[in-house]
């Protein structure tokens, strides 16, 4: 069965600086390599889910310059349906300045700009897709007034929702209230709990107001953690050589709306997602490191 999967989110053009370590502040020091590509939570997420085999529509707005083109090339190249994408005259396309060190691990700085410019009507626009959808997932990379809106749209309509709330600053309790996952990583949920946490379970535990909501929370290397009312289970990852970890939650989020979508249980879909965020890492960039569902498949027969 092939998954429809509705996105709503970002689009950024990625400036991405490799470095063996990164700077302090105030301190200089010199990169290796430098890359532009397609970036941004939301069409990260669209494009894997689209390469892990979903029919994807992506809501979002980009400006009418040349950064917006990196987007149409990987959307049309991807198969990912941009009818609903919407170009601002005004405002600049999202920008984000990205380092990578040696170890992988990235820092983002990101200019939202017309990501922030999303309404309300672009998403009435494409409540027919949205109805149709087995799943809708929704970050916080856009004008953050609408995403309960987003959210709420999706349930009126009885599709299943995710909230990757990243970044988490800021996020409504209405928001919070309204998906059924919750996909933090262990920094967005110390931001949901209101500081430092000692244990991951129960802080998690404290984001779910329903019987039915759950969290699964990401935790890098170590996989990640499915969190219920009345169950928590570690899921473990897959050990690879990380190259840059850019998209890895984003092709996480991807594969779990994926996985879910096409029926499988959810231990296994988080198995899936591990997985496919495994193979994201082994590779640099952010939406052209998202692996293809052969590859995932092909790790998971593999172990
Ligand atoms: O999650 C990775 C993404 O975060 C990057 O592609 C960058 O654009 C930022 O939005």
């Amino acid at each position: 069965m092939t998954a429809k999967i509705v996105v709503v989110g970002s689009f950024n053009a990625d400036l991405v600086s490799y470095m063996e370590r990164m700077p302090r502040p105030g301190e200089t020091v010199h990169g290796d390599r430098f890359a532009t590509g397609a970036g941004g939570k939301g069409s990260n997420q669209a494009v894997a889910a689209a390469r892990l085999g979903a029919d994807v529509t992506f809501i979002g707005r980009v400006g009418n310059d040349v950064f917006a083109n990196l987007a149409y090339e990987i959307w049309d190249a991807e198969g990912v349906d941009h009818r609903f994408v919407t170009r601002d005259d005004e405002v600049a396309t999202g920008v984000a300045s990205i380092l990578v060190d040696a170890s992988g691990e990235n820092m983002i700085a990101v200019v939202l700009g017309a990501n922030l410019r999303l309404r309300e009507r672009d998403i009435d626009a494409a409540r027919p897709q949205i109805a149709d959808a087995d799943m809708l997932v929704v970050q916080r990379e856009i004008n953050l007034e609408i995403v309960p809106y987003v959210l709420r749209t999706a349930k009126d309509l009885g599709v299943a929702t995710i909230l990757n709330p990243a970044p988490a600053a800021g996020a409504s309790r209405e928001s919070l209230q309204l998906a059924d996952f919750l996909t933090p990583n262990e920094i967005e949920l110390e931001t949901l709990n209101g500081g430092a946490f000692d244990d991951v379970v129960s802080a998690a535990r404290g984001l779910l107001s329903r019987g039915d909501q759950t969290a699964v929370v990401t935790l890098g290397a170590r996989g990640a953690q499915i969190i219920s009312r009345s169950d928590s289970i570690l899921a473990p990852t897959f050990a690879v050589d990380a190259v840059d970890t850019t998209g890895a939650g984003d092709t996480f989020n991807a594969a779990l709306a994926v996985g879910l979508s096409e029926g499988k249980a959810l231990s296994d879909a988080v198995r899936f997602s591990n997985a496919a965020a495994a193979l994201c890492v082994t590779k640099p960039g952010a939406a052209d490191s998202v692996p293809f569902r052969a590859d995932v498949d092909a790790l998971l027969a593999q172990k």
